[in-house]
């Protein structure tokens, strides 16, 4: 026994783990040598496994009867899962940051708008290879209803890829690909909802009652009222509150996202194991990397918010603690877009390894907006620390809205009004604020609490779509500077950069979804623009904007890879004293790197008595231009990102 259990514990592993071991043993795929394995793995992580699902369903009569389940479908997995993955899971053993390299680089893409199916993916790995990709996040791909899906993120079915994109045979052979390419794959797991056609909801719809227990569904108002007292709305424009009513059935069924988007009931634990058993099967496709969607909604208690509660942590622990035992290798990327205390509530070794980084994905298009780096300044000198071995995933855009999830105490401290300054954000990226160079458009504005979220492409919120309105060569110039600096921060910030595909080319913002009556209502699909190959070939056209972001982005991230200092999480914040300039210090072993970024139209110089301070005082080279510099005179052009190199760094140390 490699952990210290307490006594139920061990009693429970002594008569459980024979048990388990004459079931699998059953198994056509039985290994003894397989068995031993998994047998070790278990007896380490036992206890963290049993304990987390203790806390959680300790309580109920069938708790053991659950417990052995799990660990049977654990063991099956285990056998089903490919020699190739198993190598893997050593190599990853032995390399465990390996996402925290700058070697790595990451994209996210939908299937169809990237590529139309699967195979089409396959093709186009060698534009991944040319970009410098290593992290590949494709979109929801598994089956679901074929007109409203929420951008297949209502899911019908994780045993079955959507027919439109390709089989369960196509994604494994793009797995296998990636993999030999030395491209890791990430893939959602969607385990807040199934969609309304999922198998288990269709049961539900006909009265089984195993399968009523699997959602929140209630034949009266009386408890929805009650929740919803508490209850935040996440799609107002869709339905109000939670819950959504079942016509046929007489009944309410809760709701948090789209109407066909039911919730799952993990106080029941056959919902925790059916997850389980679908999120190894997405492991044993090969998947590196499993988001795990809309984190902060899983667990549900009267008289809370539902969001972030204790338990939501200890349910995602145990997932995470099946992974140790069953698939390694997987790492869990939470997205929690809320305050920034609770989005990093979810970021550690043993909940989730990495996260998306929304503060300073928000912040930066505040700067943007206000030209002022002081509450970016701040967040990056007190919110951007992990635990050990974690990291951010730093992005620009992504497939959703953004939302300005930076917290009003921070602000506050700088004498910024919350409230007011998300209503001066969202009127300047719809572009209705005078001079705003930003063509956004409102998503889910709730009249009643005068919130709303920002749609829109990268390209179209930095100015490029005003500006070729506009025919202004100067703003054209701005825009893709601005497109170039954002990029160019996520990419030596720290972390996985993740880039939104579409992005790399400037794409503007895509209107057509109006004329989708699956789509209409929903301001996203506006930054969902379909790509095609005529769109990429445009990069190789010297006279196209296309071709001067693709190339720019293109050489930030070769940059990225040559510099071993843009490893690793961590940064010092340099304090430029000019609140238009962010600027931090990136090192490691004997090299030092310093970036910059002018958040202005105009140009910005940098006192000199500023890199003293920091003991500064070398010869730099910048390494975008390759000019040679001492920090003597430095000023930034508009919208200037600088990549500075310590030359003489050796004698620094
Ligand atoms: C996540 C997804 C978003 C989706 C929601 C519901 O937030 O990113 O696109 O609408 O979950 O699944
Ligand atoms: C969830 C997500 C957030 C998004 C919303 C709709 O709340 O956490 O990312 O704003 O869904 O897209």
């Amino acid at each position: 026994m490699t952990d210290n259990r307490s006594y139920r514990e061990s009693t429970t592993y002594d008569r459980l783990v024979p048990k388990v071991k004459q079931r699998l043993e059953s198994l056509p795929a039985f290994s003894p040598e397989e068995y031993k394995a998994f047998a070790g793995r278990l007896d380490n992580h036992f206890s963290q496994l049993f304990s987390l699902l203790f806390d959680i369903y300790g309580h109920q009569y069938d708790f053991y009867y659950h417990l052995e389940e799990l660990l049977v479908l654990m063991g099956t997995a285990w056998f089903t899962r490919k020699r190739a993955l198993k190598r893997r899971d050593l190599q990853r053993e032995n390399k465990p940051y390996w996402y925290q390299s700058n070697q790595q680089v990451g994209a996210v893409c939908y299937v169809d708008l990237f590529a139309i199916d699967i195979k089409g993916i396959i093709d186009h790995i060698p534009y991944f290879k040319e970009l410098g990709i290593t992290y590949l996040h494709l979109m929801p791909l598994f089956d679901c209803p074929p007109e409203e899906n929420d951008g297949g993120y209502a899911v019908s079915s994780f045993r079955k890829v959507n027919p439109s994109l390709g089989t369960i045979q196509d994604l494994q052979q793009l797995t296998d690909r990636l993999h030999e390419e030395g491209i890791s794959l990430a893939l959602d797991l969607v385990f807040n909802h199934t969609s309304n056609e999922h198998e288990w909801a269709q049961k539900a719809l006909t009265g089984d009652p195993r399968f009523e227990r699997f959602y929140f569904l209630f034949d009266d108002r009386i408890l929805p009222d009650q929740y919803e007292h508490s209850l935040r709305e996440i799609f107002p424009d869709e339905h109000p509150g939670a819950f959504t009513y079942l016509r046929e059935q007489k009944k309410w069924v809760w709701t948090t996202f789209h109407s066909y988007q039911w919730d799952l009931n993990y106080q029941n634990q056959d919902v925790f194991n059916a997850m389980a058993d679908e999120m190894l099967a997405i492991a044993n496709l090969g998947a590196d990397v499993i988001r795990l969607d809309a984190v902060p909604f899983i667990w549900k208690q009267m008289g809370t918010s539902c969001e972030n509660l204790p338990l939501a942590h200890t349910l995602i622990r145990a997932f995470n603690a099946v992974c140790r035992i069953a698939a390694p290798s997987l790492l869990f990327k939470s997205e929690a877009i809320v305050h920034p205390d609770d989005v990093k509530s979810y970021i550690d070794m043993k909940e989730c390894q990495i996260s998306y980084n929304p503060l300073f994905m928000a912040l930066l298009w505040n700067t943007m907006a206000t030209r002022e780096v002081n509450l970016l300044q701040a967040a990056l000198i007190q919110r951007h620390q992990l635990p050990d071995g974690c990291a951010w995933v730093n992005y620009v855009r992504c497939h959703d809205d953004i939302g300005w999830t930076f917290a009003d105490e921070d602000a506050a401290q700088l004498g910024i009004n919350g409230f007011d300054h998300r209503r001066f954000l969202n009127a300047f990226y719809t572009g209705r604020f005078d001079g705003s160079f930003a063509r956004g458009l409102p998503f889910q504005e709730n009249l009643k609490t005068g919130d709303a979220r920002i749609s829109g492409t990268c390209a179209s919120l930095a100015g490029l779509e005003f500006a070729l309105q506009t025919n202004d060569q100067t703003e054209i110039e701005f825009a893709k500077r601005r497109v170039l600096l954002l990029h160019g921060l996520i990419l030596t910030l720290g972390g996985m950069p993740l880039l939104y595909l579409g992005d790399e080319l400037g794409v503007i913002n895509d209107y057509s979804f109006t004329q989708d009556p699956g789509k209409a209502h929903d301001s996203r699909w506006v930054h969902r623009p379909q790509l095609s190959d005529a769109m990429r070939e445009k990069r190789h056209d010297p006279d196209t904007i296309e071709h001067e972001i693709f190339t720019g982005l293109l050489k930030i991230i070769n940059i990225r890879k040559q510099q071993a200092a843009f490893s690793g999480p961590d940064l010092q914040v340099i304090a430029t004293e000019n609140n238009h300039v962010i600027g931090f210090l990136r090192q490691a072993d004997n090299q030092r790197l310093l970036v910059f970024a002018n958040f202005s139209e105009t140009s910005q110089p940098i006192a000199a008595n500023i890199f003293r301070l920091y003991g500064l005082t070398y010869r730099f080279q910048n390494l975008l231009t390759q000019k040679i510099l001492t920090l003597e005179n430095l000023t930034l052009q508009p919208y200037e990102l600088a990549i500075l190199k310590a030359l003489d760094a050796d004698a620094i140390f």
